[in-house]
């Protein structure tokens, strides 16, 4: 629930959590490779959570100290079957990467998952698996996913749908696989499979074409393992980054943000829209660029989007209609199909979310058109979730605007940024 609207400026520094993405594969790398990893500021949120319990369930010795993990990987063929099933609660990324690292291991595993998460397209990684010759079942293209796990062939592999988990769940089949797997990809999605694995000196090759990147792995080469020290989570600072942008008087500082040009769409399309953003000191930690961020209250104007960029900013399309509601003039975002097979049919909540907030905003095909007005709606205001922590945080940061707003199932949050709203209450935004 939030409480009052805020009518003065969002000041400070919020400390914006480890990377979600990298600290999955800061987990699930070292766990196949050779040798001592200590992991730095990595998140802890139980997406991040289901992944450590997986692992451990498998054998791997982890051990949490603080704000770093520190995992014994012992090679690529060490992991163990697990007594039980995997549940992988809400985690997409833990589900997809899974997939593929277990179905060229030499045991059984069956991965499960929350309702959302069982809703959810699984066929985009089994089918090309099945193509190197695994052996998965499914619910009718749903979780529980069945992985008899055995050897597989090296093939060549097309991915026509952007998505860097079907991605890496190939890479990761491929690294325990004889021979080189060639995968093509036809859309830029976030590399952060392939720069971990260089950093670990994988076999790995990359070669960029104009409309597609070739990604050649030799399997069955060690992995020698190397401490992570985790980025910042840019998709979510984007939820302080447009809370201060569309607030008055606000000024704040993001320190340490992985700005990864595979996933900076969100920056490019708010510079787009005139917001008042300064990237400073500028560097590369791990191979993965960061920086800091600074943001001042800026007046947005609104802009239209193609579909090419939507892959480089598909977790930010909820929180970005919220800058675009405050925008001055109409804005319209393209190519939003991926949006309904997240977490929640991200497009249609977003909609009628905002559309309960008094926000001008219609979807035709898989576009969004968002209007601006001066008519906003708070009063008994229930704003659905479906228990998707981005749609609660990005309506949050619409409340710290417009007032007190009632968040279903606030407790999804905890599924990616727990400290969420300490943070942003912290810097004055005022939830309870
Ligand atoms: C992720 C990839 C994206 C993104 C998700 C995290 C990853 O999903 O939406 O939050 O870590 O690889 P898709 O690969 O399905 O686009």
């Amino acid at each position: 629930m939030i409480s009052d609207q805020i009518n003065h400026g969002l000041n400070g520094e919020p400390i914006i959590p480890g990377d979600k993405s990298i600290s999955h594969r800061s987990i699930i790398i070292p766990s196949i490779s050779n040798g001592i990893c200590e992991v730095n500021n990595y998140l802890k949120s139980d997406d991040v959570i289901n992944t450590i319990n997986a692992f451990k369930e498998m054998g791997v010795r982890i051990e949490e100290k603080n704000n770093k993990i520190i995992i014994y990987g012992k090679g690529l063929n060490s992991l163990k079957k697990p007594n039980k099933e995997i549940y992988l609660g809400n985690s997409g990324t833990s589900a997809r990467l899974l997939t593929g690292l277990l179905s060229s291991q030499k045991f059984n595993t069956i991965l499960t998952g929350d309702r959302s998460l069982s809703s959810r397209p699984m066929n985009r990684i089994v089918e090309p698996l099945i193509k190197m010759n695994a052996k998965i079942s499914t619910n009718n293209g749903s979780m529980p996913i069945k992985i008899h796990g055995k050897s597989l062939s090296n093939t060549l592999l097309n991915i026509k749908i952007p998505s860097a988990q079907i991605k890496s769940g190939l890479i990761l089949a491929a690294l325990n696989t004889e021979g080189i797997t060639t995968i093509l990809e036809h859309n830029i999605t976030r590399d952060h499979t392939e720069i971990m694995l260089e950093y670990f000196e994988a076999d790995i090759s990359i070669k960029k074409e104009v409309n597609k990147k070739i990604i050649k792995i030799s399997g069955k080469k060690d992995l020698k393992s190397k401490n992570i020290d985790v980025p910042s989570d840019l998709s979510s600072s984007a939820f302080f980054i447009i809370a201060a942008l569309i607030n008055k008087d606000s000024h704040i500082i993001l320190r340490n943000i992985n700005i990864n040009s595979t996933r900076n769409g969100i920056l490019t399309a708010l510079m787009k829209m005139g917001a008042n953003l300064k990237f400073l000191n500028n560097r590369f930690a791990n191979n993965e660029e960061v920086c800091d961020i600074e943001v001042k209250s800026s007046n947005l104007i609104g802009c239209e989007l193609s579909s090419d960029i939507s892959k480089l900013m598909i977790d930010e399309y909820p929180v970005l209609a919220i800058a675009a509601s405050f925008a001055k003039s109409q804005s319209i975002f393209k190519g939003l199909g991926e949006l309904r097979v997240k977490e929640s049919d991200r497009l249609e909540l977003i909609n009628l979310n905002l559309l309960r907030c008094g926000i001008n905003s219609k979807i035709t095909n898989d576009d969004l058109h968002i209007s601006p007005s001066n008519n906003y709606i708070i009063k008994n205001n229930i704003i659905r979730t479906d228990y998707d922590h981005r749609i609660a945080m990005a309506f949050a940061v619409m409340g710290t605007k417009i007032g007190p707003l009632k968040i279903s199932e606030p407790n999804c949050i905890n599924t990616s940024f727990p400290t969420f709203v300490n943070e942003l209450n912290k810097i004055g935004g005022l939830i309870s």
